[in-house]
């Protein structure tokens, strides 16, 4: 039986919520061999300042959602990244102050109204005339996009050849490189093969991460039944995709690919209403399971020490190095045996892991932490 271990990782892409559930939340992700995470600022009302002192109805602060993380159990993460989201109401002033103090190290650009929690972004060019991306192109502070054109008639938004991810990659994101060619970018939760290609072509600035979903699954596996636990954002693609971000993560000189699961967890009375299915699939628990069935499925056998190197660079290393964290000293283990994934209980209700909301419960992975 294959068991080998691991640096614990960091998920630099989270969603861990606010009240009661965020212990719930974090524990799970501690469970699966956690060493931090960078959690995301879709909060309601929104993370959009960076000082409580700063706060007002309409903004929470980092400085407040970083405390209460820690409070409901994240203090025994050994990095925790709280990003800015990025507002109308964001100045250059606030990054570089922000900056300065230390406690802010990344902004969170969401399309307006793209997805879950968007509803406060601004349009990307409107932080180009403001200055708030110069100002983190000068102090050094990390763009978090959610890559996604805006705002786009059906059959733009998604088509065979055309979607807002390939809009967003071949016509909005090339125009702020060439302004902040220094500005470090993590192109998020990335999907399809163009998307893949523009990371590829800078290797300095650009990094990418990619979901277990998005390695797992199409969009074939979403709609043969409807399956809305499969339903997030940017939503799955097709097999050519999924085979380019398969083959991203599996090279063996890999450095801009990283893990960051996107795991957004919906009570299951809230995932699909009647106009609608909230976007996000939870993954607490389950994700380097996950990640390291995707490895295999890509063909790689993970008995050998060299594909345990490439997995370890995926979700261990090169997202601590592109963010200049250290890699954690403790470990974990991934066991090649079969494994139970179970339902999440919380005090707002049941939260269903991927593959459950797809009808199965068994993952041929196990894990040790
Ligand atoms: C996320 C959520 O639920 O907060 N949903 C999702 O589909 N990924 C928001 C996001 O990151 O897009
Ligand atoms: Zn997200």
């Amino acid at each position: 039986m294959t068991e080998f271990t691991l640096p614990k990782w960091y998920d630099l892409h989270t969603h861990f919520r606010q009240g009661d559930v965020l212990g719930s939340y974090i524990k799970s992700h501690l469970d699966m061999g956690c060493a931090g995470a960078l959690a995301m600022p879709n909060t309601k009302p929104p993370t959009a300042v960076v000082f409580e002192s700063d706060e007002s109805g309409n903004a929470w602060s980092i400085e407040r959602y970083m405390r209460d993380l820690q409070s409901a159990g994240g203090s025994a993460f050994e990095q925790l990244i709280v990003p800015l989201y990025l507002t109308k109401e964001t100045t250059p002033e606030m990054i570089i102050a922000g900056a300065k103090s230390g406690i802010l190290k990344a902004c969170k650009y969401y399309p307006p109204h793209g997805t879950t929690g968007a509803e406060f972004g601004a349009p990307l060019s409107e932080y180009v005339s403001s200055g708030v991306l110069a100002a983190m192109e000068e102090v050094g502070v990390v763009l978090c996009v959610h890559g996604e054109e805006h705002n786009l008639a059906g059959d733009r938004y998604f088509d065979l050849d055309v979607n807002a991810e390939t809009i967003f990659y071949s016509e909005r994101l090339p125009q702020v490189v060439k302004k902040f060619p220094k500005l470090k970018i993590v192109c998020e939760h990335i999907t399809t093969k163009a998307a893949v290609d523009f990371v590829r072509s800078n290797d300095d600035y650009i990094a990418a991460t990619i979901t277990p979903q998005h390695l797992l699954y199409t969009i074939g596996d979403l709609i043969k039944g409807l399956k809305y636990h499969l339903f997030c954002l940017p939503v799955l693609k097709y097999c050519k995709d999924r085979e380019a971000l398969l083959s991203a993560v599996i090279d063996p000189s890999n450095t801009q690919f990283f893990a960051g699961t996107d795991s957004a967890p919906h009570i299951a009375a809230n995932k699909a209403t009647e106009c609608g299915c909230a976007a996000g699939c939870f993954t607490g628990g389950v994700a380097p399971q996950l990640y390291v069935q995707a490895f295999e499925i890509a063909g790689m056998d993970m008995s050998q020490s060299g594909s345990q190197d490439i997995f370890k660079r995926f979700l261990c290393s090169n997202g601590a190095d592109f963010y200049g964290l250290p890699v954690s000293g403790e470990s974990f283990s991934l066991i090649r045996e079969d494994s139970k994934v179970e339902i999440l209980k919380t005090s707002d209700g049941d939260v269903m892991p991927l593959p459950v909301g797809l009808g199965c419960n068994i993952l041929p992975w196990n894990i040790k932490v």
